[in-house]
């Protein structure tokens, strides 16, 4: 067994997720490498669900009964988890939405709508990066044209990071928001958060940072970031689907005006107008993920308890060993940084003129779970002249043996496909 300093004692963790004992086709033992797309969930997260619905299960902030006390306690809770988890200054600064998507969405959307100084209209510019995932790319396009605020965005070098040489001219005195995300989840790369804040702060703009591939694998510290914004998911990161978080600054959630209207948002309500409750509920409209959010506070437990620089340095660890693997497979191309140096657990290449799908499949038939596509950063696979790639993704449980699985089967599809 290859023996890599710096790995997690992978043999105890992998017992707390019951998926990664199962097989598929007929008795291969599934091997997961599809964690940029969705993590797997450990039982003590199960548990947490299943103990919500079975015992507490009400709905939150209305009822007087003790149920209702016992979900509003359970909801709220996750609040404070998730915010001591990213070092929010206060949990009040934590508002609940559905996915990342809806994060990203709330803001644009937020800044849209909102007065002075904060207004994004025709005479304001907008900028975000290529390496985007679609949803830090297409709300600033729908807002960019219900604005006509002109967006910008940084290109990538070859190697499959942000070329911000031109970054005085992309980030200007008309930009009012700059967003971007923190690790592609494409091409793996860590971007440096210090050099564009800096830049976007001179000029006074707001920064937003997509953390979706980020607060699953690194210690994620808002304070230390320095962002106005920050979004990302749960069920990437242990937690289960239905529940994102958008973190904001106090003062910017006190001064903006919420996008969804409806109960629970609201302070007093008459036919003529009405009056909002103060953020996070401004912005959480509507019965919220009651039961995902109790989830993901289990997640958030279950990660802190390993230690999110353990968990941090285990994949480093296990992409370096994946990165030196893959480099000794002929004919395979990185698609992003071919170095572990600010690089995260999520690895893309193609394999000569093999289709990725082509190439998925045949993985997939020895039991090796990829993501194969343009995994919603399309313009990423243009940039490179490529349609799609097949993308290896790991977490705190891969393994080397599963990298190792991972070589066997890509030589095998070379050998399939002759
Ligand atoms: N955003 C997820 C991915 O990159 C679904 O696969």
């Amino acid at each position: 067994m290859t023996r890599i300093p710096g790995l997690l004692d992978t043999e105890a963790i992998r017992k707390d997720f019951p998926l990664l004992d199962r097989q598929v086709h007929e008795g291969k033992k599934v091997v997961y490498l599809d964690n940029a797309a969705t993590s797997q969930k450990p039982r003590q997260v199960l548990d947490a669900l299943n103990a919500y619905y079975e015992r507490h299960n009400a709905n939150v902030h209305r009822g007087v009964h003790v149920l209702a006390e016992e979900a509003t306690e359970l909801y709220e809770g996750a609040r404070d988890k998730v915010a001591a988890f990213i070092n929010a200054p206060s949990r009040d600064e934590v508002i609940f939405t559905k996915n990342a998507s809806e994060s990203l969405n709330l803001v644009a959307n937020m800044l849209g709508w909102a007065d002075e100084p904060y207004r994004v209209d025709h005479e304001t510019e907008i900028v975000i990066t290529e390496m985007e995932h679609h949803s830090n790319i297409v709300p600033w396009q729908l807002l960019s044209q219900r604005t006509g605020a002109k967006l910008k965005w940084f290109g990538l070098t070859d190697d499959g990071r942000l070329d911000l040489s031109n970054i005085d001219e992309v980030i200007t005195d008309r930009t009012k928001v700059v967003s971007f995300t923190l690790v592609s989840n494409l091409l793996g790369t860590i971007n440096p958060v210090e050099t564009i804040i800096r830049r976007a702060q001179e000029v006074g703009a707001l920064v937003v940072i997509d953390a979706s591939q980020a607060a699953p694998h690194m210690v994620l510290d808002v304070q230390a970031l320095q962002a106005d914004f920050v979004a990302f998911t749960g069920h990437k990161m242990c937690g289960p689907t239905g529940i994102g978080v958008l973190w904001g600054r106090q003062e910017l959630l006190e001064d903006l005006p919420p996008f969804l209207g409806g109960g629970e948002m609201i302070e007093t309500v008459s036919m003529h107008s009405s009056t909002y409750a103060p953020a996070p509920h401004k912005f959480e409209a509507g019965t919220p993920p009651i039961a995902q959010a109790v989830g993901l506070g289990a997640a958030v437990d279950y990660l802190s308890a390993i230690g999110m620089d353990k968990i941090a340095a285990h994949e480093h660890a296990i992409t370096e060993y994946a990165v030196k693997r893959l480099l000794e497979v002929p004919d395979l191309r990185f698609i992003g940084p071919s170095t572990t140096e600010d690089r995260g657990a999520t690895i893309s290449f193609t394999l000569g003129d093999i289709h990725p799908h082509d190439v998925g499949q045949v993985l997939d038939e020895q039991g090796i779970a990829v993501r194969v596509g343009h995994h919603c950063a399309r313009p990423v696979c243009l940039r490179y002249g490529i349609p799609a790639t097949t993308r290896a993704s790991f977490y705190l449980y891969s393994t080397p043996a599963e990298v190792d699985a991972l070589v066997e089967g890509l030589e095998y599809v070379r050998n399939f496909f002759g």
